[in-house]
């Protein structure tokens, strides 16, 4: 897979921001990365930027002892692949035992929610998790109760929003309704959320309205009033939409309005924007895309149909993973706040004080030594069949997708050898540095003379540890393959 950091280059000032009071932010903590910075590097990351909430993907345990100690409020996750095992009631008694119950001693983990399955009604999955998830959250939140963590830690389920919609006949949020093929299954799942006093998740993305729909207007996707041509709002009855997230979160109001739980607590499980891959995915959008939500989140506005509703967020996400699969888009690779080494990409106001500030940078990063692997200059170029293939298992096990049009190191910024040269060093920075990732049948050589041209980076890797799990991580987790939206609009 080609993969993704067109990191832009940007300017590390660091500002500690200003600590003013505001609701706490939660940040997404993914981890399908060619290589992993330390977790306790990773955990003062988010105390450093005042993130009192995370959410992850698994319990790994690397993962859960950098967390440790920590205070912060962590959401753990049962993968999708592990829905159907939890069905079965004694395998989520196990589940809880291994990966909440060790964790709850002093200087543990606190944690607070088990995210059961990652969008597991994703239209993408062809109803593969349907008849799972439901008996698999029934299961875990059953198994909390029994272990004695219910009061604390709740059971709840991350859903895109391509499980809700409106009717293409009246396409405003008011008349949300749950997506026909899913509709039991929601309303069986919600009501036991409503049992148990746990919230809903959802995970709704402006960005992909605007991705690939030329016709969506590009001020829809943002909060603020920016521009003159401003897009005309979305009435519904009373109310004026004037951004795609109020229209989308109430489009879901409506949904659980219908099916008798208006009520249910609703948390944002992911909400973000990426930075590279695409035109609309640059740093200058994303500034302001986080700029107007962070805003509207510190004011506590809510949206329309719950006005002044505290809504909890989780941030997508805190780094660039350059091991997740580029289905979805190139931008899939670079929804991180930070690059894969902890560098911030723009500035942010994480604490609500309403000054955006570069956030800070990981402390402690060790880089390895300045040497980057290049095609030998010996070496026949063009026309060679060897070249080419040892380029592609390069460009399959590391990223190369700064090479793509519109990168860093696309648009005629390297020759055809000089992409042969990104593509080896790529992938010799992913394995550590080992003396065997540069030689690719003799015709790779290290050099110590930085092959950076321009904005087109060459890297140097980090210390930390290897993930030989990247091949297995490309099915298992998507953020939204695909993104609810039929309002149509205009
Ligand atoms: C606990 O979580 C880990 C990491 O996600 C997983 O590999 C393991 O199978 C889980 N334990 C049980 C008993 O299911
Ligand atoms: C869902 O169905 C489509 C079309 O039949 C298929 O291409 C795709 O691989 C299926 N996806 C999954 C996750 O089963
Ligand atoms: C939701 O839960 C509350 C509190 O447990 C309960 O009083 C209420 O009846 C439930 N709502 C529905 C629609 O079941
Ligand atoms: C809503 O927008 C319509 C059309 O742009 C406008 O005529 C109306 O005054 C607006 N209503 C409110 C409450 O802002
Ligand atoms: C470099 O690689 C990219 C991506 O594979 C490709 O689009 C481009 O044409 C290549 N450039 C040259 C000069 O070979």
């Amino acid at each position: 897979m080609p993969a993704l950091r067109c990191v832009l280059a940007s300017v590390l000032v660091v500002v500690v921001a200003a600590a003013a009071a505001a609701d706490a932010l939660g940040v997404n903590w993914g981890t399908m990365s060619t290589r992993r910075l330390p977790p306790k590097v990773m955990a003062r990351l988010l105390a450093d930027n005042g993130f009192r909430k995370v959410k992850i993907f698994d319990a790994d345990e690397r993962t859960m002892e950098g967390l440790a100690g920590t205070g912060i409020e962590t959401m753990v996750a049962v993968p999708n692949d592990l829905l159907a095992a939890v069905a079965d009631y004694a395998r989520a008694r196990e589940w809880v035992k291994e990966n909440v119950t060790r964790y709850a001693f002093d200087g543990g983990v606190n944690i607070r929610f088990v995210a059961v399955g990652n969008e597991p009604f994703l239209r993408a999955y062809n109803g593969s998790f349907d008849r799972v998830t439901v008996p698999a959250l029934r299961n875990i939140q059953r198994a909390l109760d029994e272990a004695g963590h219910g009061g604390a830690v709740k059971a709840t389920v991350p859903v895109n929003a391509d499980v809700y919609d409106s009717p293409p006949g009246n396409p405003v949020p008011s008349a949300g309704r749950f997506r026909a093929d899913v509709a039991g299954v929601m309303t069986e799942m919600v009501r036991l959320l409503n049992r148990s006093g746990a919230p809903l998740t959802v995970n709704i993305y402006p960005f992909l309205s605007l991705y690939g729909n030329d016709d969506f207007p590009l001020d829809y996707a943002f909060f603020d009033d920016a521009g003159a041509g401003k897009a005309k709002p979305v009435v519904d009855g009373r109310v004026n939409y004037t951004n795609v997230f109020d229209a989308n979160f109430d489009t879901l109001v409506s949904a659980l309005k219908r099916v008798g739980f208006g009520r249910l607590p609703v948390m944002i499980g992911e909400v973000g924007w990426p930075t590279d891959g695409d035109k609309h995915a640059t740093a200058a959008l994303a500034e302001r895309f986080y700029k107007g939500l962070l805003r509207r989140l510190a004011a506590r506005k809510g949206t329309p149909l719950r006005p002044n509703a505290r809504i909890e967020v989780y941030l997508f996400g805190l780094m660039d993973e350059d091991a997740k699969s580029v289905a979805p888009g190139n931008f899939e690779r670079h929804w991180g706040l930070f690059t894969s080494d902890g560098r911030p990409k723009f500035p942010l106001d994480l604490r609500g004080g309403g000054r955006p500030a570069m956030p800070v940078p990981a402390r402690g990063v060790e880089y390895l030594p300045r040497r980057w692997c290049v095609l030998n200059p010996d070496a026949a170029a063009g026309g060679d069949d060897r070249l080419a293939g040892n380029v592609g298992y390069a460009c399959g096990r590391a990223d190369c997708t700064p090479l793509g049009y519109g990168c860093s190191c696309g648009g005629g910024a390297l020759d055809a050898r000089g992409n042969a040269s990104y593509a080896f060093n790529a992938y010799y920075q992913s394995q550590g540095q080992a003396e065997s990732a540069c030689d690719f049948q003799g015709l790779a050589v290290v050099v110590d003379k930085d092959p950076s041209l321009g904005a087109c980076k060459f890297s140097v890797g980090f210390v930390g540890s290897g993930a030989a799990a990247a091949a297995a991580v490309v099915m298992a987790r998507t953020a939204a393959v695909a993104a609810a939206l039929l309002l149509v609009l205009l």
